[in-house]
């Protein structure tokens, strides 16, 4: 017998060892007097075009880089549009809700720490929401990233995900961006679905 998967779905791992992940949380604090707080803290500042995570986002656009050279996309590039830092303080239980990310392609998460996992759903709803299901020994609805400091996994953005709560004694924090293709779009292989995009930064974020 041969398996054959169709339609499989790719998340992209990369890591990161030059990056002083101790300094970056540092840097952030310059960033938490805008602040959304629930479930989890959340800045509400964008990151991508502050000076102090110059290298870091340049990294980032570089593996997003790759992954359009390798995957083949018919775009110029992929362009991070926003960019955030979440912190689950520790021992508070603090998670993220499940969700997906609107208004984007591909999405990222950055871990600062170690902490809890990110889990995401299997997106084959035929199959997670089946009136009949019959259980397998292999098989989980949900898979989970461990976080390690210097990891950035990048995922399709219509991918919902949540994080486990934070139980640790130290704090938990994470940089996600979103972007968006830019420039040229389809222009090579499409003759209708193109467009031309000129992405533009969102003002005083
Ligand atoms: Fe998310």
């Amino acid at each position: 017998m041969e398996r054959i998967d169709l339609f499989p779905t790719s998340f992209f791992s990369f890591k990161n060892t030059a990056i002083d992940n101790v300094k970056v949380i540092n840097d952030l604090q310059r960033y938490s007097d805008k602040l959304k707080t629930g479930n989890i803290i959340s800045s509400l500042h964008s990151l991508h075009d502050k000076p102090e995570f110059t290298e870091l986002f340049d990294w980032f656009n570089s593996c997003l880089e790759q992954v359009r050279i390798v995957e083949k996309y018919d775009c110029d590039r992929f362009e991070i549009t926003n960019s955030w830092f979440n912190v689950a303080l520790a021992r508070s239980t603090m998670a993220i809700n499940f969700h997906r990310h609107s208004m984007s392609f591909f999405s990222a998460v950055y871990y600062l720490t170690e902490g809890a996992p990110t889990f995401f759903e299997d997106p084959v709803i035929h199959r997670t929401q089946a009136q009949i299901e019959v259980l397998r020994f292999e098989y989980s609805p949900v898979e989970k990233i461990y976080p390690e400091p210097g990891k950035l996994i990048i995922f399709p953005s219509w991918m919902y995900h949540y994080s486990a709560p934070h139980l640790e004694n130290f704090d938990r924090y994470i940089i996600s961006f979103n972007s968006l293709p830019s420039g040229r779009v389809n222009y090579q292989i499409a003759s209708d679905s193109k467009a031309y995009l000129n992405l533009k930064e969102f003002p005083n974020d």
